[in-house]
């Protein structure tokens, strides 16, 4: 292997490749050990760059045993990175022939092994270590495969071509780069339908799994279908190839991965059944299968010119499959859903050592930057384009996007010129959303005279790692107006903010109106707007933009807790019967009903407490979210009974969306029901689950009120032989137990025979939903810190990618006090301070400990 990386790359250093490539042949001859691939790649000078008369190729940790140029052997001269080797003037045929090792590839980068079979993982940068390659976006090709191996199903890119036994050729006719590329052999078996394009085209679909797994890829077909007529219908976009297969792996650093014809995905993303899926993992599916083919037009025709500008695919393809899934089921529950999301994740990252402008400008090593703020702030940012210009001028640019960079390797700057040009608008301030970093904060005072009421905003972002000074940002604030009885008397109007500070006026109002800003989340920034419970318990009551009723008793659960948590203050009466109110309401939706109920997280809480000059502790912070859930659960006593059995779901169970909400309001009312019979209540639901959702549920309630021991037996006993269940089983442990011991019973279920910590899905589920367990990961005596260090200490070596990726979990330190601060900053210190650390990792740790 050659060294890891520690050289910072620069976007202001782009130059396209000396070179261009007509056609690229490989043969792979698969064995685990000792697999041989043949390359054959037809390349000729780049009219666009200066003419060199040596051109580098990247690889890392081949054995060559041939090259040649035009038949003739040719030396490959060690470089960063890759090799030199000197080239002729015109075109020429590149040839090699190198041995790679799949089965010790634990790493998941490049060709391994995941239970026998063979796959493959190249985005960002893994098809280096595959062969000699220039592995950079903006180099596309068409790529000819042969694979050679003892296995019954082999797969590559593109459409097949002759096959016969123990091997099978494909051809992908549309150019794409190397990390698009992909090869799966194995004993698979296929879930197999068929469609017609818009453009009749007959295309074979099959969704490929081990044996075992067989009747499981049901959903995802489901799913994938109706992905690809909904592209047609919103995008007219349609699939251009005869076949489209998706294979589920079990060992897969990510979820899910877009290669040309032939996506792969973390098994987690595909296999679903009524007894091992719960409702969200069939969600997940949902919008993961969309998101992956979505990106055949947003991704793999019009790719990236180099790796800064990942969020032109990523943000739109989120931003693409958030619109999907509104349109699968509820628009207004999504929205929310995904902002509790960015926020969780998002914010988060905006506000520690780890903020980055969703286009970085510098990166050490690219799998760093596969981040909340590239994918889901890369989503916001359009969706305020979106809303800045109006559905019919989005629908003109896109088709204008297609149209003028279908084949390309484009950029930011493309794409917003195809809004400036469709629409004439000037983007230069709104494109400060893809160089700064950090969330906006608005802050609002309003004022009412002579029947005029304006509204007057403050913006003001902070400084962030690398970025001490920043300019105001074009916000799309949402606005609309309630009168005093409840109803509205402005309907929604977008103000466009430019300005620092900024102010905008409603005429022609007979009374002091009730403000409902940022609807619908138009913007991605913080709202600091002291008002009392009274006028966000009027809110949550009247509010018409469903989005901001959610946010009303969202913002009066978190003023709630945080005031218990801080000082004991009770929660107010206003705010339990609000939830009261909510709660009984079945004109709303139920699974609206069940996301006013849930409490805000610990962490969100942390942030609070932080963001309002308290030192949050971690513990209080849990004590208090049991009180105020007891509280709750007293105060709703008497309408529970009816409450839950309204929720009930009856009939076959179906993982629509509508009946998933029924259950997810169901289990949010069966979590307080619970707290006042010592479990009686869930424990009966658990045992006569016929479902996942209800199964996992119930267990969830029960080990939530320290209860549920003989069911996690049970449990264990049922499911130990389905691996994607029993990730469930080590998860609620590590994220549920109490604070005090959940250390202890993590240390003990890594002993546990299921828990395979190579396999990236087993260390997430134990280790990073320990580390997700707020109370328990920033225990007081620093044991939860010690034991995520240590295992990431171990984890390493054999995978840098997930190791970098879960020291995120520390993102947070400068929150807390000077104890945990600094053992926090020990641990971390420790990791970096680990021989052959990773590059990976220690980029991560350097911006954590630095930032
Ligand atoms: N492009 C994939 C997706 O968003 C993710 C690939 C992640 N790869 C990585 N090296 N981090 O669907
Ligand atoms: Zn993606």
């Amino acid at each position: 292997m050659t060294d890891p990386k520690s050289t910072e790359i620069q976007l202001a250093d782009y130059a396209p490749f000396s070179h261009l490539i007509d056609g690229v042949h490989l043969t792979f001859h698969l064995s685990p050990k000792a697999t041989r691939v043949e390359s054959r790649i037809a390349f000729r000078p780049n009219p666009a760059a200066k003419p060199v008369s040596e051109m580098f190729l990247h690889g890392e940790g081949l054995t060559t045993l041939s090259s040649t140029i035009d038949g003739s052997p040719v030396t490959l001269t060690p470089a960063d990175q890759g090799v030199l080797l000197s080239v002729p003037e015109g075109p020429f045929s590149f040839e090699a022939e190198v041995q790679i090792n799949p089965a010790a590839n634990t790493a998941l980068e490049g060709l391994y092994m995941s239970n026998g079979m063979y796959c493959t993982q190249c985005e960002a940068e893994g098809f280096r270590r595959i062969t000699w390659y220039p592995d950079r976006p903006d180099v596309m090709a068409t790529f000819s495969v042969r694979v050679e191996g003892d296995l019954p199903v082999l797969l590559s890119n593109g459409n097949p071509g002759e096959s016969g036994p123990g091997w099978a050729e494909w051809h992908d006719p549309w150019p794409k780069p190397a990390y698009l590329f992909a090869l799966v052999a194995g004993d698979l078996v296929a879930e197999t339908d068929r469609i017609t394009t818009c453009e009749n085209r007959d295309v074979t679909l099959n969704i490929w799994t081990r044996p075992d797994d067989a009747g499981k890829a049901t959903y995802a077909m489901d799913a994938l279908k109706r992905s690809m007529t909904w592209d047609e219908q919103a995008y007219g976009r349609a699939y251009d190839l005869d076949v489209f297969n998706v294979v589920a792996i079990d060992d897969f650093n990510m979820g899910a991965m877009e290669n040309k014809g032939l996506n792969i995905f973390n098994a987690s993303y595909v296999l679903a059944s009524q007894q091992t899926a719960t409702d969200v993992d069939y969600q997940w599916i949902e919008s993961i299968i969309a998101h992956e083919y979505f990106h055949n037009w947003t991704g793999n025709r019009i790719t990236c010119r180099d790796w800064f500008q990942l969020c032109l695919k990523e943000g739109l393809t989120v931003f693409r499959d958030q619109q999907f899934s509104a349109d699968m089921r509820s628009a207004a529950v999504k929205r929310i859903e995904d902002v509790l999301k960015l926020r969780a994740r998002q914010f988060t990252e905006d506000a520690g050592p780890l903020a980055h402008p969703v286009r970085p400008e510098s990166f050490i090593e690219i799998n760093n930057f596969y981040t909340a703020t590239v994918y889901e702030k890369g989503a916001e940012v359009i969706r305020m384009l979106h809303r800045l210009v109006g559905a019919d001028d989005y629908k003109k640019a896109l088709d204008l996007y297609f149209e003028r960079h279908d084949g390309d390797a484009a950029t930011i700057e493309d794409w917003l010129q195809v809004f400036e040009d469709s629409t004439g608008r000037d983007l230069t301030q709104f494109k400060r959303w893809y160089s700064q970093a950090g969330t906006p904060r608005l802050t609002f005072t309003d004022d009412f005279k002579d029947g005029i009421y304006t509204a007057t905003f403050e913006q003001e972002t902070r400084p962030t790692p690398g970025q001490p000074n920043k300019d105001p940002q074009v916000i799309p604030i949402a606005m609309g107006l309630l009168g005093p009885n409840g109803a509205e008397v402005a309907e929604t109007r977008i103000l466009e903010m430019t300005e620092t500070r900024q102010s905008f006026t409603f005429e022609g109002l007979g009374a002091r109106p009730i403000p409902s800003i940022l609807r619908g989340f138009s913007a991605p920034v913080i709202l600091d707007r002291k008002i009392d419970a009274a006028e966000r318990a009027f809110l949550l009551a009247h509010d018409t933009d469903p989005f901001n009723k959610w946010e009303a008793g969202r913002a009066l659960s978190r003023e709630t807790l945080m005031a218990l948590a801080a000082d004991g203050t009770a929660p107010s009466a206003a705010y339990l019967d609000g939830l009261m109110t909510v709660a009984s309401d079945a004109s709303l939706d139920p699974a609206f009903r069940a996301l006013v109920l849930r409490l805000p997280s610990e962490d969100d809480i942390a942030q609070g407490l932080f963001d309002a000059g308290r030192t949050p502790d971690p513990l209080t912070i849990h004590r208090a979210a049991e009180t105020l859930r007891q509280t709750i659960a007293e105060h709703l006593k008497p309408a529970l009974p009816a409450l839950l059995a309204a929720a009930r779901v009856d009939g076959p169970y179906s993982p629509d969306a509508k009946s998933a909400g029924q259950r997810s309001l169901f289990l949010t009312l069966l979590s307080f029901a619970a707290r006042l019979d010592d479990g009686a209540s869930a424990a009966l639901v658990y045992d006569e689950a016929d479902n996942m959702t209800l199964k996992q549920g119930g267990l969830a309630i029960l080990l939530g009120i320290g209860s549920g021991a003989d069911q996690l037996v049970a449990f264990h006993d049922e499911w130990q032989n389905d691996r994607l269940v029993m990730d469930k089983w080590l998860s609620l442990q590590a994220s549920l137990s109490e604070p005090e011991q959940a250390a202890e019973v993590v240390a003990a279920l890594t002993e546990h025979p299921l828990f395979d910590w190579k396999n990236p899905n087993r260390f997430r589920a134990l280790i990073g939903s320990f580390s997700g367990n707020a109370a328990a990961f920033h225990r007081a005596d620093g044991a939860g810190y010690d034991l995520l260090a240590n295992w990431l200490i171990r984890l390493d070596p054999v995978n840098p990618q997930t190791t970098a990726r879960m020291t995120t979990a520390f993102q947070n330190w400068r929150r807390y006090d000077a104890d945990r601060q600094g053992m926090m900053r020990a641990a971390l210190q420790r990791i970096l301070a680990t021989p052959n650390l990773s590059g990976d990792t220690s980029e991560m740790v350097t911006r954590l400990l630095d930032g």
